[in-house]
């Protein structure tokens, strides 16, 4: 399909962000976006415009029911070279996305075209300093207009993107992780699996208390037993314990995170014992407290690796790690971000040569 180009002039283009770094994640966009329009049937119009609004029927079946999905992913730029990270990981799980929620599949090879097209179109907008990326949001929503609950006819795909720093405010440095107590993310059967929209509007209630209490984000537990582990905010979690590093298993409840899936080659490449298990908070706190557990850290796309300082529950605070970035997360996070930003050796294919 070739997609159809309406580009601003050089002079009608923003001005581009001078310290990446210092903006709030995702508050700034690049000049263009590309959309495409499911009828019919079938994917067509292919397009890349300037940035502009969305029109949309108020009876949209997403703004009632909630059918859309999600990906984020990073372009990065070394010298004149641009890459993506393990993109078709993030392609197929688009589509394992829009299958759970019963929406159309994208043609893989054109989507990774699509966003390749759309990253060279904006290349100047990619940051290059060690931290910074530019963040792509490829989503796809119900457009039909209907109030009865049903798969909608019709879609609309676009992908924006963002240049951006670190997620949060600190850095890559130990943040404060509040488990939640009194909600659940994502219960077995749901839709914890798929980046669908509405699993962020169900976290935000307790992300709020968390907030007000100090901490960066929510840690989850399972619904069923409210005891183990499942993934933070946006980012899936690891423990390291001093005879092994755990993460929660793929129980179809979580979000299997591609970075998740690298940390865990990454370890394994170095000769480290990684489980994938069950891991309840009574185990977690403990070993905070007998000194068992020596290093915890979240990692996603936008987060990277981000080292857990503090763990709250149930009113009680447990220090991790004496508040310092443990070995582990501090060698993952050099040589994850190294390899992305194409400065470090990347043995696992990972990384995409765009343009
Ligand atoms: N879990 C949630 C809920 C997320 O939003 C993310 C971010 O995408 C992740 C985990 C990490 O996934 P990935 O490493 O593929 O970005
Ligand atoms: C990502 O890491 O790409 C995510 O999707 C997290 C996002 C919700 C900010």
């Amino acid at each position: 399909m070739k997609i159809e180009k309406n580009l601003l002039s050089d002079a009608e283009r923003k001005q581009k962000p001078q310290q990446v770094e210092d903006l709030s994640f995702g508050s700034v966009f690049t000049d263009h976006m590309l959309t495409m329009t499911y009828s019919g049937g079938k994917w067509h119009s292919p397009r890349i415009t300037p940035y502009s609004l969305l029109e949309l029927d108020p009876a949209s079946l997403v703004l009632h029911y909630g059918q859309g999905i999600f990906e984020g992913m990073k372009a990065y730029r070394r010298g004149n070279d641009v890459f993506l990270f393990r993109p078709t990981q993030n392609i197929s799980r688009f589509n394992r996305s829009a299958s759970r929620m019963v929406m159309p599949k994208m043609d893989e090879t054109f989507m990774l075209e699509a966003i390749e097209e759309l990253i060279c179109i904006e290349r100047d907008w990619i940051p290059s300093k060690s931290g910074t990326s530019l963040y792509i949001r490829p989503t796809m929503i119900a457009t039909e207009r209907k109030l009865g609950v049903k798969p909608s006819d019709e879609y609309i795909f676009f992908i924006i993107l963002s240049p951006v720093g670190p997620y949060f405010k600190e850095g890559f440095k130990p943040i404060r992780i509040m488990i939640a107590e009194s909600y659940a993310r994502a219960a077995p059967g749901g839709v914890g699996a798929a980046k669908t929209i509405g699993n962020y509007a169900a976290s935000l209630k307790e992300e709020k208390r968390a907030k007000e209490s100090g901490y960066s984000q929510v840690l989850w537990l399972d619904a069923c037993d409210n005891k183990y582990l499942e993934e933070v905010g946006t980012m899936n979690v690891f423990v390291v314990f001093e005879d092994e590093i755990a993460t929660p298993e793929l129980g179809g409840t979580i979000l299997p995170g591609i970075t998740r899936d690298s940390v865990i080659t990454l370890l394994r490449n170095w000769d480290m014992d990684v489980v994938e298990r069950k891991i309840s908070v009574d185990e977690v706190l403990a070993g905070v407290q007998d000194g068992h557990l020596t290093e915890m850290f979240g990692c996603g796309t936008a987060a990277i690796i981000a080292p857990i300082g503090v763990l709250g529950y149930q009113r009680k605070e447990y220090p991790i790690s004496n508040g310092r970035i443990g070995n582990v997360t501090k060698r993952l996070y050099d040589e994850l971000t190294g390899i992305q930003s194409g400065e470090r050796k990347d043995n696992y294919g990972w990384v995409h040569s765009v343009c």
